[in-house]
């Protein structure tokens, strides 16, 4: 049970104190220090520098992709060149529209309002949402019944940062609000390479190249989860009384966490194995696929999927998901028969 727990915590966790604390130290903390993403850094930082030149507040920013691909991040970078405050929160924690009220009505002139997940705004604060983006209004009703009135409030000149796994989930008229939209990529095995490199000179404990990149292939293209795998890479080595992070080490950590030479942990090839031995390989729903293996379908779509569509191991069909040639020969079993 332990051990399964263990596990969790690479890909689909919620993190223990120390770890969220060494997030922090090691986010880097302006466009310089942030490999990757170059496209995105480009755009962003010519919308930086032509609202500055204008002395106005950048347009609001949509930033979408995968989890852990860094748009909080980027989003802490944005308010730092700016030299303005960022205020944090997500889609579920707003539950009431006077959680929103007064959130923008705490914002100071060109600061950033960064919502995570929001995708999963409720209607109505979506609806509160429209005027305060483009207007910098806020409309509240005071009162109830035949003598409720509408007041209308005016909001700093904030900017909105939002933040998604799911750029479909978005209602039409919340995206056409947003004045840039980026889609934030999967690393390539180079820049997580380097990311790791800088990682682990910020923890103080130097890496060979093998290490690295033995980390890096595991690591799912994906930042969090190469300075998750760095984290637990280092314990060993420092139990083993080791001064620098060698293949050794890495590998043995690995093998430990059973993450594979491609990064899929247990869970991935429980899905992977679920589909191919329950249902023929595909193709079977989402519902069907998350009730076999007690996951959640959102967990299952934003966590392992979009890693296992990356690789060419699933694919997404109009009649559900199946394991491709690739997935099937990644896990062992034989290529599928085609009936003629
Ligand atoms: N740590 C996490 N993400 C990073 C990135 N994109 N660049 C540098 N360090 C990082």
């Amino acid at each position: 049970m332990f051990y399964t727990s263990y596990i969790m915590a690479i890909t689909n966790s919620k993190e223990q104190f120390e770890d969220k604390k060494l997030d922090i130290t090691l986010r880097p903390q302006s466009f310089n220090d942030y490999i990757g993403q170059e496209k995105t850094k480009r755009n962003l930082k010519i919308l930086i520098e032509a609202a500055q030149k204008r002395k106005e507040s950048i347009e609001h920013v949509l930033l979408y992709g995968p989890a852990g691909l860094g748009k909080t991040t980027l989003s802490h970078i944005i308010a730092k060149e700016l030299g303005v405050g960022i205020k944090i929160t997500s889609g579920p924690a707003i539950e009431r529209v006077g959680d929103l009220g007064s959130i923008l009505t705490n914002l100071q002139d060109g600061d950033i309002l960064f919502i995570d997940e929001i995708h999963r705004l409720n209607k109505l604060i979506e609806e509160v949402l429209y005027p305060a983006m483009e207007d910098y209004k806020l409309d509240i009703i005071v009162g109830k019944g035949p003598s409720a009135r509408t007041l209308q409030l005016d909001l700093p000149k904030f900017t909105l940062i939002g933040a998604t796994t799911r750029l479909g989930s978005i209602s039409n008229p919340l995206r056409n609000r947003f004045g840039a939209i980026h889609r934030l990529e999967f690393y390539s095995p180079e820049e997580i390479k380097k990311i790791i490199k800088r990682s682990s000179t910020i923890l103080g404990i130097p890496i060979n190249e093998k290490g690295s990149e033995i980390i890096a292939s595991c690591s799912r293209q994906t930042p969090r989860i190469a300075n998750r795998i760095l984290k637990r890479v280092r314990d060993l080595a420092q139990i083993q009384d080791k001064e620098i992070i060698c293949d050794s080490v890495a590998k043995e950590t690995l093998q430990m966490l059973e993450v594979d030479h491609v990064g899929l942990e247990p869970t991935d090839r429980i899905i992977m194995k679920t589909i191919i031995e329950k249902f023929d390989g595909g193709p079977v729903g989402i519902g069907t696929i998350a009730a076999a293996t007690s996951e959640e379908i959102q967990t299952i779509e934003d966590v392992y999927e979009p890693y296992l569509i990356q690789l060419g191991f699933l694919v997404r069909t109009p009649r559900g998901r199946m394991i491709t040639e690739r997935g099937l020969h990644h896990l062992g079993y034989a290529p599928k028969k085609i009936d003629l």
